[in-house]
């Protein structure tokens, strides 16, 4: 049986974030959901947590800028008294080619994809360095930064998730004499409201596409993130797991 631990899951009043946040509290943790936006929204998915015994808490925080997430990693500690396990689950889609793509539409897609992972990041490692343990995993998607073609679709998005892998390789190469691992996990298409975003068609012909069947849920996703949060992946550093039903790019 592991110790209780406390884990922060960006953006994780919805969707992913929500299942990730929900899998970590039946595991054992408390839980910090982070959130952006709708205060509503994110105490009644808290409700959702009232029936586990883990304790689990909000704090609405933009991870996209510096003060943000220092603000996120700092309130969790002073709350929860400690920071094991981060999950940096926030990565908006935009779905434009880059030609159309404007200086704010690029901004905000790097800086909340890309900047909120390594904001985040490294206000976690301030305190996990100090204790000399803990798991960071990366939510990044599909598995783009293998594609030799590009992509078109949503070009700046996965070029920020791109970037999260590299990110993800270089921390887990620096941080591991800390005691650190850091992983990533990277979706294919998974049933959430942001997947729902895209056209019907598009949606029709990826699916079809998918070696294993169907699309993924989020508890497929939060499957792989309790496994590379706990012990069990304790000599798992580094690694980016496909969570995609086969659908290579
Ligand atoms: N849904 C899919 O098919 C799919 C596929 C591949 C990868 N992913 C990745 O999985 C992760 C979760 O995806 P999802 O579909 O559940 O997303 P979602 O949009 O449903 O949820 C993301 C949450 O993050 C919050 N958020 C957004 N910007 C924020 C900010 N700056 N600060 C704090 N919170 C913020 C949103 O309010 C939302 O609650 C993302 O990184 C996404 O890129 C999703």
């Amino acid at each position: 049986m592991e110790l209780r631990r406390v884990a922060i899951i960006t953006g994780g009043t919805k969707g992913i974030g929500k299942a990730i946040a929900y899998r970590l509290a039946q595991d054992g943790r408390d839980v910090v959901l982070n959130y952006h936006g709708d205060d509503e929204a994110a105490q009644s998915a808290l409700r959702e947590f009232e029936s586990l015994p883990m304790k689990a808490m909000t704090v609405k925080a933009d991870v996209s800028t510096s003060d943000g997430a220092s603000h996120l990693i700092e309130t969790a500690v002073k709350q929860l008294g400690s920071l094991d396990i981060l999950v940096n689950n926030v990565g908006p889609f935009l779905v434009r080619a880059l030609y159309d793509t404007t200086d704010d539409e690029w901004r905000r897609t790097l800086d909340s994809n890309l900047g909120s992972v390594f904001y985040c990041s490294r206000a976690a490692l301030r305190v996990m360095r100090e204790r000399r343990g803990g798991s960071i995993i990366n939510i990044g998607a599909l598995n783009v930064e293998h594609s030799p073609i590009g992509v078109f679709e949503a070009p700046a998005y996965y070029i920020a998730k791109s970037g999260v892998i590299m990110l993800t390789r270089s921390l887990a190469r620096s941080e591991a004499p800390w005691g650190i691992r850091v992983n990533a996990v990277n979706p294919g298409f998974i049933e959430t409201e942001s997947y729902d975003q895209y056209r019907a068609e598009d949606k029709a012909a990826w699916t079809r596409m998918i070696p294993l069947g169907g699309l993924g849920t989020p508890d497929d996703i939060a499957e792989a993130v309790s496994y590379l949060a706990s012990e069990r992946a304790r000599y798992v550093t580094g690694t980016v797991l496909h969570v995609h039903g086969g659908l290579w790019v």
